[in-house]
């Protein structure tokens, strides 16, 4: 079959080599890939949030199967696009991908059916939001209501904090229109755990859980990025919360989505904090973490395509869905400065790469035959083994011999998992 991914981020490189390992992939096509996916296929310049552009070049190249993962082209109907032209998708439709699209919608979801989540109350206009923050608890959470390049969500620990955080979603829209209404939310603590789940919207399979590293600096210091590592599986999301969360979040939010008469297939992401009270939702995406699924895909033993057109076609079952019982690690090089100010251009050493090593690249370009740094985040080092620590240390090994000027990376993706473990 030939496939086309939408997309071009380290998430998309480690879809495409897993999808470039299953038995029935044929021709492979990046829309728009970057210049490292350009080693596993063929890349074209058309961007993943010009819809009329990917179904056209669906059309034209008579694709068999689409894969579309980052969230924009899915919350602007790139898969209800896809399949009007007669292409099959992975992926949520419009009316499905929703739940991530819209803070509100979700959380009026969560309510609605009883889902736990921080306890929140919406506003639409900025004098209202700033009225009630004047007697809120501190610290709390504001975030805007749609995509905000995961940057939406801000922790204020007072009303001067409260006040500019308004002052920039509502009033400046440092994120458009995503900032017309705001939820401000309960403060919650306990340790993060990513769960990303394939659904048919019948059955739901859990992916192995897994840990992002959100802040730019060691010891979860400094500004939030796109994730600057992660670590799988989680070791806080043990056997008996896995349970917990299959009967109170998982099968509660499929069956959710299907009562409002909108249905989801694809890859549905749980972000939860283990509280105090218990496992709750902090955030659903609509698709594939970025960087989680490059330490969930190198785990998985089954074969992705064969996955990904179960849930296309409504017959997933657990079984399908393999995966070792070790451990992966993955380590991002980005470029000093992100998530501000950074420079590009920089050209990048790849070594070899062994047997359960794999560098899923990001931001970066091909400048005639030689691939130069482009982005903030510019590739993730990956290392599967059968314990944490050598995972951890693999990884590490990797990323040291990967060479570009400027190169940042954290010192301390794992260790928080290690210690949990009793093992840091
Ligand atoms: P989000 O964009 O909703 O994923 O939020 C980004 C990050 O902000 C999360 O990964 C959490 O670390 C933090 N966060 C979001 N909501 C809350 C909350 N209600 N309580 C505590 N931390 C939160
Ligand atoms: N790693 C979090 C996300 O993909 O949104």
């Amino acid at each position: 079959m030939d496939i086309l991914v939408v997309g071009g981020g380290g998430r998309e490189h480690a879809v495409i080599k897993s999808l470039k390992a299953s038995r029935r992939s044929g021709k492979l096509y990046a829309l728009p890939g970057n210049g490292g996916i350009a080693r596993d296929a063929e890349c074209v310049p058309v961007k993943a949030t010009d819809i009329a552009g990917i179904v056209q070049f669906a059309r034209t190249h008579k694709v068999d199967f689409a894969v579309v993962t980052p969230d924009d082209p899915l919350v602007l109907g790139c898969v209800d696009a896809l399949e009007e032209a007669g292409i099959p998708c992975f992926g949520p439709n419009k009316a499905a991908a929703i739940i991530e699209g819209s803070k509100v919608f979700s959380k009026e979801l969560m309510k609605k059916y009883g889902i736990p989540t921080a306890a929140s109350e919406t506003f639409s206009s900025a004098d209202a939001a700033l009225a009630y923050l004047k007697t809120a608890r501190y610290p709390t959470v504001v975030k805007a209501d749609g995509l905000a390049l995961g940057k939406g969500a801000v922790i204020v620990q007072n009303y001067a904090e409260a006040e500019k955080a308004i002052g920039d979603i509502m009033v400046n829209k440092v994120f458009g229109a995503s900032g017309d209404r705001v939820l401000i939310e309960e403060f919650l603590t306990g340790p993060e755990v990513s769960v990303l789940t394939f659904t048919d919207g019948k059955t739901v399979v859990p992916m192995v859980s897994s840990m992002d590293h959100k802040r730019a600096g060691d010891g979860d210091e400094g500004l939030n990025t796109g994730g600057m590592g992660t670590i799988a599986p989680n070791p806080y999301y043990t056997k008996e919360i896995a349970d917990e969360c299959m009967r109170t979040i998982f099968l509660p939010t499929v069956a959710a989505m299907n009562a409002e008469g909108r249905p989801f297939k694809g890859c549905l992401y749980f972000g939860l904090m283990l509280t105090p009270d218990g496992p709750k939702v902090i955030e659903y995406n609509c698709r594939f973490g970025d960087p989680e699924t490059q330490v969930v895909l190198p785990l998985l033993k089954s074969d992705l395509l064969e996955i990904m057109l179960a849930v296309r076609g409504g017959t997933l079952t657990p079984d399908m869905v393999r995966f070792s019982d070790g451990a992966a690690c993955c380590v991002v090089l980005a470029s000093e400065g992100y998530p501000q100010k950074y420079e590009t251009g920089f050209e990048i050493t790849l070594p070899q790469t062994e047997r359960g090593e794999e560098i899923y690249v990001a931001g970066a370009k091909l400048s005639g035959d030689n691939l130069v740094t482009a982005g903030g985040r510019v590739l993730g080092a990956v290392a599967t083994a059968d314990t944490l620590e050598d995972a951890v240390a693999r990884a590490y090994a990797l990323a040291g011999r990967i060479r570009f000027q400027n190169a940042y990376m954290r010192r301390d993706i794992g260790r928080r998992a290690l210690k949990a473990l009793g093992r840091g």
